[in-house]
Protein backbone atom coordinates (compact mmCIF):
# COMPACT_ATOMS: atom_id res chain seq x y z
CA UNK A 1 0.00 0.00 0.00
CA UNK A 2 1.59 3.36 -0.86
CA UNK A 3 2.00 5.96 1.85
CA UNK A 4 -1.06 7.81 0.11
CA UNK A 5 -3.55 5.63 -0.41
CA UNK A 6 -6.36 6.57 0.99
CA UNK A 7 -8.08 4.36 3.44
CA UNK A 8 -11.68 3.24 3.08
CA UNK A 9 -13.99 1.38 5.31
CA UNK A 10 -14.25 -2.33 4.26
CA UNK A 11 -16.87 -2.94 1.64
CA UNK A 12 -20.19 -4.17 3.71
CA UNK A 13 -19.36 -2.02 6.64
CA UNK A 14 -20.15 2.10 7.13
CA UNK A 15 -19.38 5.01 8.88
CA UNK A 16 -22.81 6.37 10.16
CA UNK A 17 -22.75 9.73 10.43
CA UNK A 18 -24.58 13.09 12.41
CA UNK A 19 -27.13 13.83 10.93
CA UNK A 20 -28.10 10.85 10.29
CA UNK A 21 -27.07 9.08 13.62
CA UNK A 22 -30.29 11.57 15.46
CA UNK A 23 -31.89 9.39 13.62
CA UNK A 24 -30.61 5.84 14.88
CA UNK A 25 -30.62 7.10 18.67
CA UNK A 26 -34.28 7.87 17.93
CA UNK A 27 -34.71 4.62 17.04
CA UNK A 28 -33.17 3.07 20.04
CA UNK A 29 -35.00 5.50 22.47
CA UNK A 30 -38.44 4.24 21.32
CA UNK A 31 -37.79 1.12 21.19
CA UNK A 32 -36.04 1.34 25.56
CA UNK A 33 -39.35 3.32 25.84
CA UNK A 34 -41.95 0.90 23.89
CA UNK A 35 -39.42 -2.63 25.19
CA UNK A 36 -39.75 -1.33 28.87
CA UNK A 37 -43.73 -0.91 28.52
CA UNK A 38 -43.73 -4.42 27.89
CA UNK A 39 -41.91 -5.46 31.00
CA UNK A 40 -37.95 -5.76 29.06
CA UNK A 41 -35.48 -4.87 30.63
CA UNK A 42 -31.92 -4.21 28.51
CA UNK A 43 -29.37 -6.59 27.94
CA UNK A 44 -25.80 -6.01 27.34
CA UNK A 45 -23.78 -8.91 24.96
CA UNK A 46 -20.62 -9.85 23.95
CA UNK A 47 -19.68 -8.99 20.06
CA UNK A 48 -17.84 -12.67 19.95
CA UNK A 49 -18.91 -16.00 21.22
CA UNK A 50 -17.68 -19.33 20.54
CA UNK A 51 -18.31 -20.61 17.11
CA UNK A 52 -19.90 -23.73 18.54
CA UNK A 53 -22.85 -22.10 19.87
CA UNK A 54 -23.91 -20.36 17.20
CA UNK A 55 -23.09 -23.99 15.41
CA UNK A 56 -25.05 -25.69 18.16
CA UNK A 57 -28.32 -22.95 18.30
CA UNK A 58 -28.39 -21.64 14.40
CA UNK A 59 -27.37 -24.71 12.91
CA UNK A 60 -24.40 -25.87 11.47
CA UNK A 61 -26.30 -26.38 7.51
CA UNK A 62 -27.26 -23.21 7.56
CA UNK A 63 -26.02 -20.83 5.12
CA UNK A 64 -25.73 -18.09 8.39
CA UNK A 65 -23.03 -20.54 10.20
CA UNK A 66 -21.66 -22.50 7.14
CA UNK A 67 -20.78 -19.43 4.95
CA UNK A 68 -21.39 -16.31 6.58
CA UNK A 69 -19.55 -16.34 9.95
CA UNK A 70 -16.27 -14.51 10.59
CA UNK A 71 -14.63 -17.14 12.83
CA UNK A 72 -11.13 -17.55 13.60
CA UNK A 73 -9.26 -19.07 16.83
CA UNK A 74 -8.86 -17.16 19.07
CA UNK A 75 -5.80 -15.70 20.14
CA UNK A 76 -5.47 -16.23 23.88
CA UNK A 77 -6.52 -19.87 23.71
CA UNK A 78 -3.23 -20.20 21.02
CA UNK A 79 -3.93 -23.90 21.06
CA UNK A 80 -2.44 -23.98 17.86
CA UNK A 81 0.97 -22.18 18.97
CA UNK A 82 1.15 -24.91 22.39
CA UNK A 83 0.60 -27.90 19.74
CA UNK A 84 3.78 -26.86 18.02
CA UNK A 85 5.73 -26.28 20.72
CA UNK A 86 4.60 -29.86 21.90
CA UNK A 87 5.90 -30.92 18.46
CA UNK A 88 9.47 -29.62 18.70
CA UNK A 89 10.19 -31.47 22.46
CA UNK A 90 11.71 -34.15 20.21
CA UNK A 91 14.57 -31.66 18.98
CA UNK A 92 14.18 -28.96 21.38
CA UNK A 93 13.92 -30.54 24.80
CA UNK A 94 12.03 -28.49 27.16
CA UNK A 95 9.95 -26.64 23.99
CA UNK A 96 6.65 -28.39 25.66
CA UNK A 97 7.37 -26.90 29.36
CA UNK A 98 7.80 -23.00 27.84
CA UNK A 99 4.48 -24.20 25.89
CA UNK A 100 3.23 -24.77 29.60
CA UNK A 101 4.90 -22.15 31.57
CA UNK A 102 3.74 -19.70 28.50
CA UNK A 103 0.66 -20.62 29.85
CA UNK A 104 -0.75 -22.10 26.85
CA UNK A 105 -3.62 -24.30 26.29
CA UNK A 106 -4.03 -27.51 24.12
CA UNK A 107 -7.86 -25.94 23.63
CA UNK A 108 -7.91 -24.21 20.25
CA UNK A 109 -11.31 -22.92 20.77
CA UNK A 110 -12.01 -20.96 17.57
CA UNK A 111 -14.38 -17.73 17.94
CA UNK A 112 -16.93 -15.93 16.20
CA UNK A 113 -17.95 -12.38 15.89
CA UNK A 114 -21.57 -12.88 16.54
CA UNK A 115 -24.36 -13.45 13.19
CA UNK A 116 -27.27 -12.71 15.58
CA UNK A 117 -27.42 -12.83 19.32
CA UNK A 118 -30.24 -15.17 20.37
CA UNK A 119 -27.86 -17.84 20.48
CA UNK A 120 -26.02 -15.51 23.37
CA UNK A 121 -28.92 -14.54 24.53
CA UNK A 122 -29.91 -17.95 25.76
CA UNK A 123 -26.19 -18.49 26.65
CA UNK A 124 -26.40 -16.28 29.15
CA UNK A 125 -29.97 -17.13 30.48
CA UNK A 126 -28.28 -20.55 31.21
CA UNK A 127 -24.82 -19.14 32.76
CA UNK A 128 -26.56 -16.68 34.99
CA UNK A 129 -29.21 -19.38 36.35
CA UNK A 130 -31.96 -17.02 35.05
CA UNK A 131 -34.51 -19.85 35.19
CA UNK A 132 -34.63 -19.03 39.04
CA UNK A 133 -36.08 -15.71 38.91
CA UNK A 134 -39.45 -15.31 37.79
CA UNK A 135 -40.45 -16.28 34.69
CA UNK A 136 -40.61 -15.55 31.76
CA UNK A 137 -37.63 -13.82 31.89
CA UNK A 138 -37.76 -10.79 29.23
CA UNK A 139 -34.61 -9.25 27.49
CA UNK A 140 -34.04 -6.86 24.32
CA UNK A 141 -31.03 -6.25 23.13
CA UNK A 142 -29.38 -3.62 20.39
CA UNK A 143 -25.93 -3.81 18.76
CA UNK A 144 -24.24 -4.72 15.94
CA UNK A 145 -24.53 -8.29 14.07
CA UNK A 146 -21.92 -9.95 11.53
CA UNK A 147 -22.25 -11.87 8.30
CA UNK A 148 -20.36 -12.65 5.39
CA UNK A 149 -22.83 -11.88 2.98
CA UNK A 150 -22.79 -9.90 -0.62
CA UNK A 151 -23.52 -6.27 0.23
CA UNK A 152 -26.32 -4.49 -1.40
CA UNK A 153 -28.75 -1.81 -0.35
CA UNK A 154 -30.41 -2.88 3.10
CA UNK A 155 -27.53 -5.85 3.56
CA UNK A 156 -24.40 -5.41 4.87
CA UNK A 157 -21.56 -7.31 6.69
CA UNK A 158 -21.81 -5.05 9.97
CA UNK A 159 -25.21 -4.43 10.46
CA UNK A 160 -27.45 -3.44 13.40
CA UNK A 161 -30.31 -5.59 14.85
CA UNK A 162 -32.40 -4.58 17.67
CA UNK A 163 -34.29 -7.95 18.86
CA UNK A 164 -35.96 -9.26 22.03
CA UNK A 165 -36.29 -12.61 23.75
CA UNK A 166 -39.26 -13.82 26.69
CA UNK A 167 -37.27 -17.26 28.03
CA UNK A 168 -39.04 -19.63 30.33
CA UNK A 169 -42.44 -20.24 31.97
CA UNK A 170 -45.10 -21.01 29.38
CA UNK A 171 -45.70 -21.40 25.66
CA UNK A 172 -49.12 -19.82 25.58
CA UNK A 173 -50.08 -18.24 22.09
CA UNK A 174 -50.78 -14.99 24.22
CA UNK A 175 -46.82 -14.77 24.67
CA UNK A 176 -46.22 -14.90 20.69
CA UNK A 177 -49.19 -12.78 20.08
CA UNK A 178 -47.91 -10.00 23.03
CA UNK A 179 -44.15 -10.05 21.31
CA UNK A 180 -45.98 -9.54 17.93
CA UNK A 181 -47.88 -6.79 19.49
CA UNK A 182 -44.76 -5.21 20.72
CA UNK A 183 -42.66 -4.90 17.61
CA UNK A 184 -45.77 -3.66 15.93
CA UNK A 185 -46.43 -0.93 18.70
CA UNK A 186 -42.54 0.27 18.30
CA UNK A 187 -43.19 0.61 14.23
CA UNK A 188 -46.38 2.50 14.80
CA UNK A 189 -44.77 4.26 17.57
CA UNK A 190 -42.07 5.34 14.93
CA UNK A 191 -44.44 5.97 11.90
CA UNK A 192 -43.47 3.46 10.01
CA UNK A 193 -46.50 2.83 7.65
CA UNK A 194 -47.04 0.28 4.98
CA UNK A 195 -45.58 -2.61 7.23
CA UNK A 196 -47.35 -5.67 6.21
CA UNK A 197 -46.87 -8.73 8.93
CA UNK A 198 -46.33 -12.61 7.90
CA UNK A 199 -47.21 -15.63 10.05
CA UNK A 200 -46.72 -19.43 9.76
CA UNK A 201 -46.57 -22.27 12.46
CA UNK A 202 -43.72 -24.62 11.42
CA UNK A 203 -44.65 -27.37 13.59
CA UNK A 204 -43.25 -29.08 16.69
CA UNK A 205 -40.42 -31.76 16.58
CA UNK A 206 -43.64 -34.28 16.59
CA UNK A 207 -45.32 -33.16 13.40
CA UNK A 208 -42.64 -31.43 11.33
CA UNK A 209 -40.15 -34.68 10.76
CA UNK A 210 -43.35 -36.24 9.24
CA UNK A 211 -43.95 -32.98 7.27
CA UNK A 212 -40.39 -33.01 5.93
CA UNK A 213 -40.32 -36.72 5.18
CA UNK A 214 -43.76 -35.97 2.84
CA UNK A 215 -41.84 -32.61 1.51
CA UNK A 216 -39.09 -34.37 0.07
CA UNK A 217 -40.58 -37.11 -0.96
CA UNK A 218 -42.81 -34.82 -3.73
CA UNK A 219 -39.79 -32.74 -4.04
CA UNK A 220 -37.51 -35.76 -5.45
CA UNK A 221 -40.64 -36.94 -7.71
CA UNK A 222 -38.01 -37.16 -11.12
CA UNK A 223 -40.74 -34.64 -13.16
CA UNK A 224 -40.80 -31.71 -10.00
CA UNK A 225 -37.02 -32.22 -9.05
CA UNK A 226 -35.68 -31.61 -12.96
CA UNK A 227 -37.90 -28.33 -12.99
CA UNK A 228 -35.53 -27.10 -9.76
CA UNK A 229 -32.69 -24.99 -9.62
CA UNK A 230 -29.38 -26.42 -8.68
CA UNK A 231 -29.72 -24.47 -5.14
CA UNK A 232 -33.28 -25.73 -4.33
CA UNK A 233 -31.71 -29.84 -5.81
CA UNK A 234 -29.06 -29.47 -3.15
CA UNK A 235 -32.11 -28.23 -0.31
CA UNK A 236 -33.74 -31.45 -0.98
CA UNK A 237 -31.38 -33.17 1.02
CA UNK A 238 -29.76 -30.46 2.80
CA UNK A 239 -33.27 -28.88 4.12
CA UNK A 240 -36.17 -29.27 2.05
CA UNK A 241 -37.93 -26.71 4.20
CA UNK A 242 -36.05 -23.86 2.56
CA UNK A 243 -36.95 -24.29 -0.72
CA UNK A 244 -40.44 -23.05 0.17
CA UNK A 245 -38.16 -19.88 0.45
CA UNK A 246 -37.20 -19.79 -2.70
CA UNK A 247 -37.88 -16.63 -5.14
CA UNK A 248 -36.53 -17.95 -8.00
CA UNK A 249 -39.11 -16.98 -10.31
CA UNK A 250 -39.23 -20.58 -12.16
CA UNK A 251 -39.59 -22.64 -9.45
CA UNK A 252 -43.33 -20.78 -8.19
CA UNK A 253 -45.35 -22.53 -9.86
CA UNK A 254 -43.83 -25.83 -8.56
CA UNK A 255 -43.70 -24.52 -4.71
CA UNK A 256 -46.92 -23.36 -4.79
CA UNK A 257 -48.78 -27.02 -5.83
CA UNK A 258 -46.58 -28.60 -2.55
CA UNK A 259 -47.72 -29.80 0.47
CA UNK A 260 -48.79 -27.39 2.95
CA UNK A 261 -47.33 -27.54 6.70
CA UNK A 262 -50.82 -26.14 8.12
CA UNK A 263 -52.30 -29.19 6.99
CA UNK A 264 -50.18 -31.63 8.75
CA UNK A 265 -49.15 -29.81 12.08
CA UNK A 266 -50.13 -32.33 14.93
CA UNK A 267 -53.26 -31.55 17.02
CA UNK A 268 -51.69 -29.41 19.52
CA UNK A 269 -49.26 -27.25 17.08
CA UNK A 270 -52.93 -26.56 15.31
CA UNK A 271 -54.77 -25.50 18.50
CA UNK A 272 -51.33 -23.24 19.63
CA UNK A 273 -51.33 -21.23 16.06
CA UNK A 274 -55.30 -21.09 15.79
CA UNK A 275 -55.28 -19.59 19.29
CA UNK A 276 -51.88 -17.07 18.65
CA UNK A 277 -54.23 -15.83 15.85
CA UNK A 278 -57.35 -15.14 18.03
CA UNK A 279 -54.84 -13.34 20.29
CA UNK A 280 -53.38 -11.26 17.55
CA UNK A 281 -56.95 -10.08 16.50
CA UNK A 282 -57.19 -8.73 20.13
CA UNK A 283 -54.60 -6.96 19.95
CA UNK A 284 -55.67 -5.15 17.02
CA UNK A 285 -52.73 -6.86 14.75
CA UNK A 286 -53.63 -7.38 11.43
CA UNK A 287 -51.36 -10.45 10.18
CA UNK A 288 -51.09 -12.59 6.64
CA UNK A 289 -50.85 -16.33 6.81
CA UNK A 290 -47.96 -16.97 4.84
CA UNK A 291 -47.19 -20.99 4.56
CA UNK A 292 -43.94 -20.69 2.96
CA UNK A 293 -42.50 -18.79 5.58
CA UNK A 294 -39.67 -21.08 7.22
CA UNK A 295 -37.08 -18.89 8.44
CA UNK A 296 -33.32 -19.29 7.63
CA UNK A 297 -32.24 -20.31 11.06
CA UNK A 298 -32.61 -24.20 12.61
CA UNK A 299 -33.91 -23.36 16.14
CA UNK A 300 -37.65 -22.37 15.22
CA UNK A 301 -40.98 -24.21 16.41
CA UNK A 302 -44.38 -23.51 15.79
CA UNK A 303 -44.73 -19.94 15.38
CA UNK A 304 -42.64 -17.80 12.79
CA UNK A 305 -42.65 -14.36 11.37
CA UNK A 306 -41.73 -11.95 9.39
CA UNK A 307 -42.13 -8.13 8.76
CA UNK A 308 -41.84 -6.28 5.74
CA UNK A 309 -41.67 -2.55 5.15
CA UNK A 310 -41.80 -0.32 1.77
CA UNK A 311 -39.30 1.19 0.43
CA UNK A 312 -36.06 -1.30 0.75
CA UNK A 313 -36.10 -2.97 -2.42
CA UNK A 314 -35.44 -6.65 -2.13
CA UNK A 315 -34.28 -6.90 1.55
CA UNK A 316 -37.45 -5.63 2.49
CA UNK A 317 -37.63 -7.86 5.84
CA UNK A 318 -37.33 -5.41 8.47
CA UNK A 319 -37.79 -8.23 11.79
CA UNK A 320 -38.08 -11.54 11.62
CA UNK A 321 -38.68 -14.25 14.15
CA UNK A 322 -40.39 -16.75 16.20
CA UNK A 323 -40.40 -19.62 18.84
CA UNK A 324 -37.52 -21.87 19.96
CA UNK A 325 -38.51 -23.90 22.76
CA UNK A 326 -36.11 -26.16 23.65
CA UNK A 327 -33.16 -24.55 22.20
CA UNK A 328 -31.60 -23.63 25.77
CA UNK A 329 -32.01 -27.72 26.25
CA UNK A 330 -29.76 -27.73 23.09
CA UNK A 331 -27.07 -25.11 24.82
CA UNK A 332 -27.01 -27.15 27.98
CA UNK A 333 -29.72 -25.88 30.16
CA UNK A 334 -33.26 -26.81 31.44
CA UNK A 335 -35.86 -27.17 29.08
CA UNK A 336 -37.49 -23.99 28.72
CA UNK A 337 -39.84 -21.94 26.32
CA UNK A 338 -38.89 -19.83 24.00
CA UNK A 339 -39.55 -16.78 21.32
CA UNK A 340 -38.34 -13.06 20.49
CA UNK A 341 -38.00 -11.31 17.40
CA UNK A 342 -34.86 -9.63 15.94
CA UNK A 343 -35.13 -6.22 13.39
CA UNK A 344 -32.78 -5.45 10.82
CA UNK A 345 -32.26 -1.35 12.63
CA UNK A 346 -30.55 -0.51 9.57
CA UNK A 347 -33.64 -1.43 7.19
CA UNK A 348 -36.07 0.13 9.69
CA UNK A 349 -34.05 3.32 9.31
CA UNK A 350 -33.80 2.93 5.48
CA UNK A 351 -37.51 2.56 5.25
CA UNK A 352 -38.02 6.02 7.86
CA UNK A 353 -35.82 7.75 5.24
CA UNK A 354 -37.31 7.24 2.38
CA UNK A 355 -40.63 7.58 3.88
CA UNK A 356 -39.55 11.07 5.22
CA UNK A 357 -39.92 10.01 8.79
CA UNK A 358 -36.44 11.19 9.97
CA UNK A 359 -37.26 13.65 12.60
CA UNK A 360 -35.36 17.07 11.92
CA UNK A 361 -31.86 16.68 13.85
CA UNK A 362 -32.01 18.96 16.69
CA UNK A 363 -29.91 22.50 16.03
CA UNK A 364 -27.90 24.54 17.31
CA UNK A 365 -29.55 27.30 19.59
CA UNK A 366 -26.67 29.93 20.09
CA UNK A 367 -23.69 30.89 18.54
CA UNK A 368 -21.38 32.97 21.03
CA UNK A 369 -20.16 35.46 18.98
CA UNK A 370 -17.21 37.31 20.94
CA UNK A 371 -15.26 39.90 20.12
CA UNK A 372 -12.08 41.01 21.34
CA UNK A 373 -9.76 39.15 24.25
CA UNK A 374 -11.69 40.92 26.90
CA UNK A 375 -15.06 39.44 25.90
CA UNK A 376 -13.64 36.52 25.57
CA UNK A 377 -13.88 35.60 29.88
CA UNK A 378 -17.54 36.54 29.67
CA UNK A 379 -17.94 34.31 25.92
CA UNK A 380 -16.81 31.61 28.34
CA UNK A 381 -19.16 32.17 31.16
CA UNK A 382 -22.05 32.72 28.97
CA UNK A 383 -21.43 29.10 27.43
CA UNK A 384 -21.54 27.54 30.65
CA UNK A 385 -24.68 29.22 31.67
CA UNK A 386 -26.53 28.43 28.59
CA UNK A 387 -25.69 25.05 28.08
CA UNK A 388 -25.95 24.09 31.73
CA UNK A 389 -29.32 25.27 31.12
CA UNK A 390 -29.77 23.17 28.14
CA UNK A 391 -29.16 24.88 25.48
CA UNK A 392 -27.04 23.74 22.30
CA UNK A 393 -24.12 26.13 22.31
CA UNK A 394 -21.04 26.62 19.68
CA UNK A 395 -18.34 28.86 21.70
CA UNK A 396 -15.74 29.67 18.57
CA UNK A 397 -12.07 28.83 19.87
CA UNK A 398 -10.31 31.75 18.80
CA UNK A 399 -11.61 35.20 18.32
CA UNK A 400 -13.09 35.96 14.51
CA UNK A 401 -14.68 39.07 13.12
CA UNK A 402 -17.85 40.78 13.16
CA UNK A 403 -18.63 39.61 9.91
CA UNK A 404 -17.24 35.99 9.49
CA UNK A 405 -18.85 34.96 13.03
CA UNK A 406 -22.14 35.74 11.48
CA UNK A 407 -21.61 34.20 8.33
CA UNK A 408 -20.18 31.10 10.35
CA UNK A 409 -23.72 30.92 12.64
CA UNK A 410 -25.66 31.02 9.94
CA UNK A 411 -23.58 28.44 8.33
CA UNK A 412 -24.21 26.25 11.38
CA UNK A 413 -27.82 27.15 11.41
CA UNK A 414 -27.73 28.49 14.81
CA UNK A 415 -31.38 30.30 15.54
CA UNK A 416 -29.30 33.14 17.87
CA UNK A 417 -25.70 35.10 18.45
CA UNK A 418 -24.60 35.89 21.26
CA UNK A 419 -22.97 39.31 20.29
CA UNK A 420 -20.13 39.69 22.98
CA UNK A 421 -17.94 42.93 22.42
CA UNK A 422 -15.75 45.30 24.97
CA UNK A 423 -19.65 47.24 24.70
CA UNK A 424 -21.45 44.05 26.24
CA UNK A 425 -18.73 43.17 28.79
CA UNK A 426 -18.58 46.84 29.86
CA UNK A 427 -22.00 47.46 30.03
CA UNK A 428 -23.59 43.45 31.28
CA UNK A 429 -25.99 43.85 28.53
CA UNK A 430 -25.51 41.33 25.67
CA UNK A 431 -26.66 41.48 22.51
CA UNK A 432 -29.13 38.66 21.11
CA UNK A 433 -29.26 38.18 17.10
CA UNK A 434 -32.24 36.23 16.10
CA UNK A 435 -31.04 35.05 13.00
CA UNK A 436 -33.79 34.61 11.01
CA UNK A 437 -34.87 37.77 10.96
CA UNK A 438 -31.44 40.10 11.91
CA UNK A 439 -33.78 41.65 14.91
CA UNK A 440 -31.55 42.31 18.35
CA UNK A 441 -32.31 43.36 21.37
CA UNK A 442 -29.93 43.52 24.64
CA UNK A 443 -30.17 41.59 28.05
CA UNK A 444 -28.35 41.08 31.21
CA UNK A 445 -27.51 37.84 31.67
CA UNK A 446 -30.17 36.30 33.85
CA UNK A 447 -32.64 38.01 31.51
CA UNK A 448 -31.49 36.28 28.63
CA UNK A 449 -31.99 33.30 29.99
CA UNK A 450 -35.16 33.74 30.86
CA UNK A 451 -35.92 35.07 27.52
CA UNK A 452 -34.41 31.99 26.12
CA UNK A 453 -36.25 29.74 27.68
CA UNK A 454 -39.67 31.08 26.69
P1 LIG B 1 -32.81 -12.96 10.97
O1 LIG B 1 -34.04 -13.09 10.15
O2 LIG B 1 -31.59 -13.69 10.52
O3 LIG B 1 -33.21 -13.42 12.44
O4 LIG B 1 -32.45 -11.42 11.11
C1 LIG B 1 -33.41 -10.49 11.58
C2 LIG B 1 -33.35 -9.23 10.76
O5 LIG B 1 -32.02 -8.72 10.72
C3 LIG B 1 -33.73 -9.41 9.29
O6 LIG B 1 -35.12 -9.40 9.11
C4 LIG B 1 -33.09 -8.19 8.67
O7 LIG B 1 -33.92 -7.05 8.85
C5 LIG B 1 -31.84 -8.00 9.52
N1 LIG B 1 -30.65 -8.52 8.79
C6 LIG B 1 -30.23 -9.79 8.68
N2 LIG B 1 -29.12 -9.86 7.94
C7 LIG B 1 -28.82 -8.59 7.56
C8 LIG B 1 -27.77 -7.99 6.78
N3 LIG B 1 -26.78 -8.70 6.26
N4 LIG B 1 -27.79 -6.64 6.61
C9 LIG B 1 -28.78 -5.89 7.15
N5 LIG B 1 -29.78 -6.40 7.90
C10 LIG B 1 -29.80 -7.73 8.10
C11 LIG B 1 -32.34 -13.41 13.50
O8 LIG B 1 -31.27 -12.90 13.50
C12 LIG B 1 -32.94 -14.06 14.74
N6 LIG B 1 -31.93 -14.03 15.82
C13 LIG B 1 -34.23 -13.35 15.15
C14 LIG B 1 -34.85 -13.94 16.37
C15 LIG B 1 -34.72 -13.49 17.64
N7 LIG B 1 -35.58 -15.02 16.40
C16 LIG B 1 -35.93 -15.27 17.65
N8 LIG B 1 -35.40 -14.36 18.42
Amino acid sequence: MSEKQKFQAIKGTRDLLPPETALWNHVEHTAHAVFSTFGFGEIRLPIFEPTELFARAVGGETDIVSKEMYSFPDPFDLGELYARFRSLESISPGAGHFASIAGLSPDNQMISLRPEATASVCRAYIQHGMHSLPQPVKLYYTGPMFRRERPQKGRYRQFYQIGAEVLGGTDAPAIDAEVIEMVMTFFARLGLAGVKLDINSIGCRECRPEYVKLLKAELSKPEIKEKLGADSQRRIETNPLRVLDSKLESEQPIIEKLPRIAEHLCAACAAHYASVKHNLVLRNVAYHENWRLVRGLDYYMRTTFEITAPGLGSQNAVCGGGRYDGLIEILGGLPTKGIGFAIGEDRLILSLQEAGKAPAPRRLDVYVAWMGEKAYDTAVRAARALRGAGFAVELPATAQKFGKALGHADKLGARYALILGEDEVASGQWTLKTLSDGSQSKFTEPELLAHLKL
